[in-house]
């Protein structure tokens, strides 16, 4: 039986190879497409959204959620995706949100579902953080919660801080006190992940499909990683729905994490316990390795299998 998972993304061009991942695996049961704020701003998370669902034909309801972070104030990295938030990238619109709130929305699916689900978080997660806030009884209806966010040691948004982290750590604290399974998918498994000119050309060269052809132009906008050597982009969010169909191309660790709550330069800085050090009991599953050869080819094979 296809497991059931609630997608939470801030398209993002990463978001949007992840969203097409998702969508276009028979393993998966897309309850609901949540869009919170993040990469840009939620006017613009949202219309993505919406226009990439609609462009591989589903009929995911897509709902609007959070359009800044718990504490704090909103901010963007359009430095990596575009002002609009896809590179530059044009895709016919799609239609409209699903009526109600994200928060909302999450709450009302984990009440009413016959099986636990899973939640997918690859943008700043705040609308999982409000959904638990609210009914935080509602965590015994959550399978896992997989996230791609936080790093071992150096972040993406700061030295300290990735990017998903950073943007709303009042949130990643709330889910890591709910008592729920977390996976994390950091930084340092995602640039196993690294997406270069080569794959790109090889992924187009694999078919014709319109949503292979977009997959291929966004991440053909995002520029060279030059944390990772200047030699390709870390696609990483589709690293956490890959986790869902293909854990055997991950190796993983149990480990604490906590984080820094703090106003200073370790502000969203998630603190990954390796060694066991703190005592903590190792509540999150951590992922270390990545089979990435087995990674691009699922990603071609399932771009290849949406029109
Ligand atoms: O640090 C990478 C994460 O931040 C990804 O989810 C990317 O889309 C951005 O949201
Ligand atoms: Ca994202």
């Amino acid at each position: 039986m296809p497991r059931p998972i609630i997608l939470d993304c801030d398209p993002g061009t990463d978001d949007a190879l992840a969203l097409f991942l998702a969508l276009a695996s028979p393993e998966l049961d897309v309850l609901a497409v949540t869009v919170a704020g993040g990469n840009v701003g939620l006017d613009r998370t949202l219309a993505n959204a919406l226009a990439l669902v609609a462009l591989t034909g589903s009929s995911v309801p897509v709902f609007a959620g959070a359009d800044r972070p718990i504490l704090g104030a909103f901010k963007s990295e359009t430095r990596v995706h575009g002002d609009d938030g896809l590179g530059g990238v044009v895709l016919p619109p799609g239609g409209d949100p699903a009526p109600g709130v994200a928060a909302d929305t999450i709450r009302a699916i984990l009440r009413a579902a016959p099986e636990p689900v899973t939640l997918v978080g690859i943008a700043p997660i705040t609308n999982f953080a409000l959904a638990l806030m609210t009914e935080p009884h509602l965590i015994d209806n959550v399978s896992e919660i997989v996230l791609m966010s936080g790093a071992w040691g150096e972040g993406n948004a700061t030295p300290a801080a990735e990017f998903n982290a950073l943007s709303d750590p009042e949130a990643l604290a709330v889910l890591l006190a709910s008592g729920a399974r977390i996976v994390f998918a950091t930084l340092e498994l995602t640039a196993q992940a690294l997406a270069t000119p080569a794959h790109l050309a090889a992924w187009r060269a694999s078919g014709t499909g319109r949503c292979l052809t977009a997959a291929c132009d966004i991440q053909g906008s995002v520029p060279l990683s030059r944390r990772l050597g200047g030699t390709g982009a870390p696609l990483h969010d589709p690293c956490a729905v890959a986790w869902l169909l293909r854990p055997d191309l991950f190796t993983t660790r149990p480990a604490a994490v906590s984080m820094d709550l703090g106003p200073g330069p370790g502000r969203g800085r998630t603190v990954i316990d390796r060694w066991g050090r703190t005592g903590v009991p190792p509540h999150a599953l951590v992922l270390e390795t990545l089979d990435s050869a087995g990674f691009f080819g699922l990603m071609q094979e399932r771009l290849n299998r949406l029109p």
